[in-house]
């Protein structure tokens, strides 16, 4: 195969929300630069907006006096059970509402409320638009911006420098149509490979599998490229588990929120509040939140389908009476989950007849929704202090190595606006990095380096080649794992071992061993990977990541001794909240060179409502 090299200033992989916001960021701030995106998919449509969504979850309105900051901190670190980055949140809160002025000033139609001239809400940080095209319109801004966008090359390694280990000096993946080997060398390098699903089984099945609620193409990248190369993360056991409309995942937000659903049990009682003496006993005072915290709302739920009480139901025909609400109902999934109208409709469901089944999600790997997986970043100078900050704005503890969206951890709620808020908090400091002669060299790969990537990302195709001699009958050969069959036994670890729905989300410290076993053989047999054509091999890598982001989430999960955000996970040998002695971070660094990973903790620190503040 053909290998190509590309040189930049700054790399940007993923071309997502949070890798567009980069782009634009980074062009803005270094005019001259050559600002390079590598994507896996097309940027037009990809990454997990590539539907379109029906609503921008994060925003301030700050020039309307609706919110500050402050509030925004306070109710994200309520939802989180206390335990978040307070910097960082602060950080894309004082920015985000500029981010949603461009969009709209690039075309996005935001929906307005006649009476008070101002954004129409959805909720108090939510607010409605019309956006089956906000991913067009948000990539168009970005690859004005690029120099160059690599559509369909797949990342799969990060490369060191060659004279120090713990700075980047670029990337290598796979030319997904033409074949290529793609070597891109530079100074900086933004990871926005978005969020991780297919790591735990999904509740769909057979024909159905793909779908999921998160994008099927989120694969994991963001952890496992960090991760690989010795980056520190954090939260990795914060896994998010959404409630989501029955078989075609929709979202809930618009329901609830703006229509003002209700949910109930299979006997239309309402439960949420049900629970709250035997929550408060084991999980202290969150369970005062304001608004209920999301796990624990799942947790309440899970309760009521424990105790036989199934399915649970969304009134939608209590709440679709007037033309304007049932438009608003169903562009809310035409806009974002075509899937769920099409399950309306093929099992004869009127939203305004009759009520939808609600479900808890498998579990996702996030750093952008209610949950806060990912990276342990820098953070802004003017904000944090100690092991808060080492270098520049969300760079990672690699050199030059920054993250934005679900890479970066610690920060939840960040959604779509947040994510390209953060893209550009990314930018602008990777920018800084290279124009204030951070790193003053080229970047430098070792002699040899190139060519044992390259041979070790092709090495699917060649195991193919040689094992497909072997088959005797059928498509199953004694000497290869073909990549689909690799995710599906991921998913049964994860679901039996490391807390899936199959296991009502529980886990304990006997069965994370066990699983942590199996992780080790699966990782053996991937070794045996074949890959039949250029899409196979896409999919071997994407295997790959998703295994090590599911070793990282499983460590992370046997470490902390406690049930933090139940409803999510719950670790039944530990099942309370224990402030005392885990109201802290877990963190964990995977050493590149030996493989060997330790796990330990790091303070959390309150920045808003600190008296004095
Ligand atoms: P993404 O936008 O997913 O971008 C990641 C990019 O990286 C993708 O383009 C992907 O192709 C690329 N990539 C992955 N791996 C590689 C690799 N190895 N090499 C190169 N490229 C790679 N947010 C809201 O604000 N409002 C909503 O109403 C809302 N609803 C949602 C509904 C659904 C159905 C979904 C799925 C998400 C919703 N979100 C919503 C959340 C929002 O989409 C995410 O928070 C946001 O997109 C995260 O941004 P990101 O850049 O981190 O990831
Ligand atoms: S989405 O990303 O796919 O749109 P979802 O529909 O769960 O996610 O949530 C959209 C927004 O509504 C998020 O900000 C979420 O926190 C909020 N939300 C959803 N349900 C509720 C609820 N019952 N109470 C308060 N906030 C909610």
């Amino acid at each position: 195969m053909k290998t190509k090299f590309v040189d930049s200033d700054v790399l940007i992989i993923g071309g997502g929300m949070a890798g567009c916001g980069a782009a634009y960021e980074a062009r803005y701030w270094g005019r001259n630069l050559k600002i390079v995106i590598a994507e896996k998919g097309q940027i037009e449509r990809s990454g997990a907006v590539a539907m379109g969504l029906s609503a921008i979850n994060c925003y301030m309105g700050m020039r309307w006096n609706e919110n500050t900051p402050e509030d925004f901190v306070k109710y994200v670190r309520n939802d989180l059970m206390g335990l978040i980055r307070e910097d960082l949140v602060f950080d894309i809160a004082r920015h985000v509402d500029s981010t949603v002025h461009l969009f709209e000033e690039w075309g996005l139609p935001i929906v307005y409320d006649e009476q008070t001239k101002r954004y129409k809400r959805e909720g108090r940080w939510q607010i409605l638009i019309h956006g089956e095209s906000y991913k067009p319109i948000v990539a168009e801004a970005a690859t004005k911006a690029a120099t160059e966008v690599y559509n369909r090359v797949m990342i799969t390694h990060l490369l060191a420098d060659a004279e120090d280990n713990n700075k980047i000096a670029g990337a290598a993946g796979i030319g997904v149509r033409d074949g290529a080997f793609y070597v891109f060398r530079a100074k900086a390098v933004i990871v926005a490979a978005g969020g991780a699903t297919h790591v735990f089984r999904p509740r769909s099945v057979g024909e159905g599998a793909g779908r999921t609620w998160y994008s099927p193409w989120s694969t994991g990248s963001a952890y496992a490229l960090l991760i690989a190369a010795g980056a520190e993360m954090t939260q990795m056991e914060n896994k998010l588990v959404v409630t989501r409309f029955k078989d075609g995942y929709g979202p809930v937000g618009a329901w609830f929120l703006a229509l003002k659903a209700t949910a109930s049990n299979a006997y239309g009682e309402d439960y949420e509040l049900k629970y709250r003496e035997e929550q408060r006993a084991l999980y202290g005072n969150y369970v005062d939140a304001k608004p209920f915290p999301t796990c624990l709302r799942n947790d309440a739920m899970l309760r009521e389908i424990k105790a036989g009480r199934s399915p649970i139901f969304i009134h939608t025909e209590k709440v679709l009476d007037t033309r304007e609400k049932e438009e608003l109902g169903h562009e809310d999934f035409l806009d974002m989950t075509m899937s769920q109208t099409i399950v309306w409709a093929s099992q004869n469901i009127d939203p305004k007849k009759r009520p939808s089944e609600l479900q808890p999600s498998e579990p996702y790997i996030m750093g952008s929704h209610a949950t806060c997986s990912g990276a342990w970043a820098s953070g802004p100078t003017d904000l944090s202090s100690g092991e808060y900050v080492w270098g520049y704005n969300r760079m990672t503890t690699v050199r030059g190595l920054f993250g934005a969206g679900d890479t970066i951890g610690g920060s939840a709620h960040k959604f779509s606006s947040g994510s390209f808020t953060e893209g550009r908090l990314a930018g602008k400091a990777a920018v800084a990095y290279i124009v204030e002669g951070a790193t003053d060299k080229k970047p430098l790969i070792a002699p040899g380096k190139v060519e044992s990537v390259r041979d070790e990302i092709f090495a699917p195709m060649e195991t193919y080649k040689l094992g497909r001699n072997m088959i005797t009958r059928g498509t199953v050969s004694p000497f290869y794992l073909y990549p689909d069959q690799g995710v599906v036994r991921l998913e049964k670890i994860m679901d039996e071992y490391v807390g899936g729905w199959g296991s009502y989300y529980t886990t304990n410290e006997v069965l994370l061993n066990r699983g942590l076993e199996l992780l080790g053989m699966l990782n053996e047999d991937l070794a045996h990977l074949g890959a039949e054509n250029l899409h196979q091999l896409q999919r071997a890598w994407e295997l790959r990541h998703r295994v090590l982001t599911a070793e990282a989430v499983l460590r992370h999960t046997l470490y902390r001794k406690e049930t933090r955000w139940p409803g999510y996970c719950y670790r039944s040998d530990f099942p309370g909240v224990d402030d005392k002695n885990w109201h802290v971070f877990v963190n964990s660094r995977r050493d590149p060179k030996t493989g060997d990973w330790s796990l330990f903790t790091r303070p959390y620190v309150q920045l808003v409502g600190v008296e004095g503040t």
